[in-house]
């Protein structure tokens, strides 16, 4: 247990509730937080396939799970006043730029209000000394510019997604100063992260998830835009920050309150490309046609996240350079395919190889 713990022994023994826990951010984060010996709660929606690592790992039978809507404040507050728990992690949202325009009323009530019961919730339930919300780098109003976004620059967003992590990040900032600045009251950030990869994710329209359930399928995969960069990062990277965040929170108080960026270092600037050759080393067997890719292109709308405040004030950086990363990830996902393997103790494995970088 001890490999797992870069957290002074912070969770061992203590009650942490997850919103969205049975998502692929939070189902890593749940089985982080139990080796770390936590008791953990969670409050989400039902898993959406049995390809889900809530359920692959069997985490039903693990912790406590209550099934409800974020948008249901009374039910969220019982459960929250229920469990009493120490620490709070937000994770429950609508996640994906797409939906958010097929159905930007729900994206709206999920994002938008699901953070405000977060902190009602939080806020009538004196147990609670920690609460982290999580967000996304798209909470940034995209200037379209090279240098990477700070936490003093402004919040934004264009689709309903976007303007709806934005409009989380400002809700949060107005709970911390109406409610959250006085003694006794409990220290809250939020943090900022960019696209996440990682077993366990199966979501629709993202390019490894794609990658995997083709190569499954015994199918070819075919790469549409082999140009694009993206801020690659392994799921236990921004889950380290949210953990380290929980953990100054609670020793150091209210002088870390606010948002912190969870991104990839500066110089990691790889593109779908490069992914797709990285991914055909580590599974030769991969039948994918690429176009083209000898003109690399400047994508615009590239949003970067400057994490100097977290590197230096929480004492955390990313672990992985790009190979590892991907390496972790499909290590993942290959594990998730074998039946002589049990994925929870595959996802353990990974949690201590990554805290053993
Ligand atoms: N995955 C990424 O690349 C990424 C990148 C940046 C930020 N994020 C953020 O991280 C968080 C988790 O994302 P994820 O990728 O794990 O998403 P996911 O879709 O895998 O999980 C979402 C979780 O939220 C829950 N949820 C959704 N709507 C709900 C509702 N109405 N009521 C209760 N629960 C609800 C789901 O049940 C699930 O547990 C989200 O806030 C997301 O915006 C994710």
């Amino acid at each position: 247990m001890g490999k797992l713990d870069l957290f002074s022994g912070l969770y061992k023994g203590k009650k942490i509730l997850i919103t969205g826990h049975t998502g692929f951010k939070g189902s890593w984060l749940t089985i982080w937080l139990k080796e770390l010996g936590a008791e953990v709660y969670g409050y989400a929606l039902e898993p959406t396939s049995e390809n889900d690592n809530f359920v692959t790992s069997n985490l039903k039978e693990k912790i406590f799970h209550q099934v409800g809507d974020i948008r249901n404040l009374d039910l969220l507050k019982k459960y929250f006043q229920q469990v009493n728990p120490d620490i709070a992690f937000h994770l429950a949202a609508q996640p994906l730029v797409i939906d958010s325009y097929i159905n930007p009323h729900y994206n709206f009530e999920t994002n938008l209000m699901g953070t405000v019961n977060f902190f009602e919730a939080v806020r009538h339930t004196s147990s609670v000394k920690v609460a982290v919300n999580v967000t996304t780098d798209k909470c940034y109003q995209n200037n379209e510019w090279l240098w990477g976004y700070r936490e003093i620059d402004a919040m934004g967003g264009d689709d309903p997604y976007s303007a709806s992590k934005g409009c989380s990040e400002i809700i949060t900032n107005s709970y911390i100063k109406s409610f959250f600045s006085k003694e006794n009251t409990a220290h809250v950030g939020s943090g900022r992260a960019g696209n996440v990869i990682g077993g366990g994710d199966w979501a629709e329209n993202r390019i490894i998830p794609d990658i995997i359930r083709a190569y499954k399928e015994n199918r070819e995969s075919v790469i549409r835009n082999p140009n694009s960069v993206r801020p690659w990062q392994f799921v236990l990277e921004p889950l380290f920050g949210y953990l380290k965040l929980a953990e100054k929170l609670w020793t150091s108080g209210k002088s870390y309150s606010g948002g912190w960026n969870f991104g990839p270092s500066s110089y990691e600037n790889y593109t779908v490309g490069d992914v797709v050759e990285e991914v055909r080393v580590l599974i030769p067997s991969l039948k994918i046609t690429l176009p083209d890719i000898t003109e690399k292109l400047h994508e615009a709308g590239v949003l970067k996240l400057d994490i100097t405040k977290a590197v230096n004030q929480l004492n955390w950086k990313p672990k992985l350079n790009f190979k590892d990363t991907l390496k972790f990830t499909i290590e993942g996902y290959l594990d998730e395919l074998n039946p002589d393997i049990n994925v929870y103790d595959s996802r353990v494995k990974q949690i201590e190889s990554y805290c053993n970088k």
